[in-house]
């Protein structure tokens, strides 16, 4: 596969090699070359690959009474800021809008919607999805929320998978970080110099102590040291409130096992996906799974306070997906939870019951993680309980309209 030629430059003018993370920063985020940088990549079902709002507005109708009750619990705050990181095409954010100005008007018209998009090339392409948008909207970046930090929630939907890593190698003895190095025209993943003493040490408590004879020669995984300086950001720019982390994430001794030769880097374009990072740089998405302990341990470190975790799928059953999928059972052209009092056809019936189930499959969107954070509250008192981090109630209720 030939190198595009501003890569083939980038890397001459690097000495002909970089480690993986800075290959991996320039495929995904250069502003003339990087698949998202340069806004190349499409969410959905005809563009590269899917996230779950753009399986429709279930996923948003159910997160939206767990950011309702957060909101509501801030309230003596206000103005209110509802901050999605990442946004994407500017799906989720849009049908948040539109869920919390249905189900909580007055709470709505206290809160604005902030979009932090570091990506010109998308950040284009939400304003378009969003200039109908019902809630005030601006875009910014965590720099300059910090300057007037907002008090609200923030919410990180597949995000934190899109920040460039590390990649480590076994030689069998010692840990190398990986590179990516030109070599007569082709593209290379090659082991660097051996990790100094001091950066070996910190993989010790994700049981990295040493390769040992388990992780052989060319075992190699990934590290997340983007983490840190994000949640430092991001909690700069929240001063007071809630943060979810929606993504693909792994215990530190299932990320790390023996068995995960290969860490979990993956590449998608066009519904494909691959393992090779080194296909068509700039047109890919690449993406890696985040590690339960790294990010917790990198929250803690940057101020925040772990609320707890859960697997998709039980915290949208708790949130109410069970009843949704039986009223949609039940839908003979009578109401929809969610969707006003219209007549529903049996087309958009089965959509809907499709991607309600989509999203709690547990061999896939269901084994997303969420995590909430919290900063700037009444620690001593304890944190609130939420909505996902509860059993699903046992009637058939769906969280609803705020009471007024
Ligand atoms: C996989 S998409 C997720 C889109 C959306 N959240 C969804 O679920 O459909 C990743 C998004 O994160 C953006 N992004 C990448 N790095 C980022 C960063 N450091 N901070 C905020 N957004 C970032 C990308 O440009 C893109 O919009």
């Amino acid at each position: 596969m030939s190198v595009p030629p501003w890569l083939q430059q980038r890397l001459n003018a690097a000495g002909g090699s970089v480690p993986f993370r800075t290959y991996m920063d320039w495929a995904l985020h250069d502003p003339d070359h990087g698949a998202y940088g340069a806004g190349r990549l499409r969410i959905g079902r005809a563009g590269d690959f899917v996230t779950a709002p753009a399986l429709g507005p279930e996923f948003a109708a159910l997160l939206a009474p767990q950011l309702a009750q957060w909101l509501q619990q801030l309230e003596a705050t206000r103005p209110l800021a509802l901050v999605e990181t990442g946004p994407g095409e500017g799906e989720l954010a849009g049908q948040l809008a539109q869920a919390l100005v249905t189900g909580w008007p007055q709470l709505a018209a206290r809160t604005e919607l902030v979009l932090v998009e570091p990506n010109a090339g998308m950040a284009a392409r939400q304003r378009q999805r969003l200039q109908h948008c019902p809630l005030p909207v601006r875009w910014s970046s965590f720099e300059q929320l910090a300057a007037a930090p907002v008090a609200g929630v923030v919410v990180a939907h597949e995000v934190l998978d899109a920040l460039a890593v590390e990649r480590i190698v076994s030689d069998g003895a010692a840990w190398r970080q990986q590179r990516v190095t030109l070599h007569q025209g082709t593209l290379r993943l090659e082991p660097g110099a051996p990790l100094e003493p001091e950066a070996a040490a910190r993989l010790q408590p994700l049981g990295l102590a040493a390769p040992g004879a388990q992780r052989p020669a060319g075992w190699c995984s990934e590290l997340h040291p983007g983490l840190e300086p994000w949640l430092a950001a991001c909690g700069a720019a929240l001063g007071r409130g809630r943060l979810l982390v929606i993504d693909y994430a792994l215990e530190a001794w299932r990320y790390y096992a023996p068995s995960r030769s290969e860490g979990t880097l993956m590449a998608y374009r066009e519904q494909r996906a691959s393992a090779d990072p080194l296909l068509e740089p700039g047109a890919w998405d690449l993406t890696a799974h985040l590690c339960i302990d790294s990010l917790v341990a990198a929250a803690v470190a940057s101020g925040w306070q772990l609320l707890g975790q859960r697997r998709q799928g039980e915290a949208l059953l708790a949130l109410g997906l069970a009843q949704r999928l039986h009223g949609l059972q039940h839908a003979r052209g009578c109401d929809l939870p969610g969707k006003g009092s219209g007549r529903v056809d049996l087309a958009d019936a089965l959509a809907r019951r499709e991607a309600l189930l989509r999203l709690v499959d547990p061999t896939a969107l269901g084994d997303f993680r969420w995590l909430a954070f919290q900063r700037g509250e009444g620690e001593s008192e304890g944190p609130a309980p939420s909505l996902f981090l509860q059993d699903p109630a046992p009637t058939a209720e769906v969280a609803g309209a705020e009471a007024s």
